[in-house]
């Protein structure tokens, strides 16, 4: 199985962005974390990293052709991307949307998805771990 994990805006600062939030992971450590858990699973992942949200509409649109499915941490994207909300009902792609924290626990401002309603599932507040639970619910999905 083939999944491919698209991380959107500022997830590159992770580690030293807002660590009362976000903790003190890097998204590198959290892409040997969800490496490490693939692996027994049999699942090919494929990792993807912009601030641009053209480029998150291109990797989802390319997508299909190379993934199964698809972790989506669009980060502030998530509230305001019409874009990317387009390119997930273009491709129909599964996918489930990942938050490290409890988007629902904080300002109104988050408490909205463009995507959360074609997602297969939703994880939030678990931080890092969030993403294998991610993986490992959509693993189940596609089986
Ligand atoms: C976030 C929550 C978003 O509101 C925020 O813009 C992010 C991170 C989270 O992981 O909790 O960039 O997706």
């Amino acid at each position: 199985m083939r999944i491919s994990v698209l991380n959107g805006p500022n997830l590159n600062l992770l580690g030293s962005r807002e660590p009362e939030i976000y903790g003190g992971a890097t998204l590198e450590a959290i892409e040997v974390m969800v490496r490490a858990a693939a692996g027994p699973l049999g699942c090919d992942v494929a990792w993807f990293q912009s601030n641009h949200e053209g480029a998150l509409v291109d990797a989802i649109q390319a997508r299909p052709q190379s993934a199964d499915g698809l972790i989506l941490y669009a980060g502030a994207y998530t509230h305001t991307s019409g874009a990317l909300r387009d390119a997930l009902l273009a491709v129909k792609i599964p996918f489930v949307e990942v938050h490290l924290s409890n988007v629902f626990a904080r300002d109104a401002i988050r408490h909205q998805s463009l995507m959360a309603d074609l997602a297969v599932g939703v994880v939030a507040g678990f931080g890092p771990e969030g993403y294998v639970m991610a993986l490992q619910g959509l693993y189940r999905a596609l089986s």
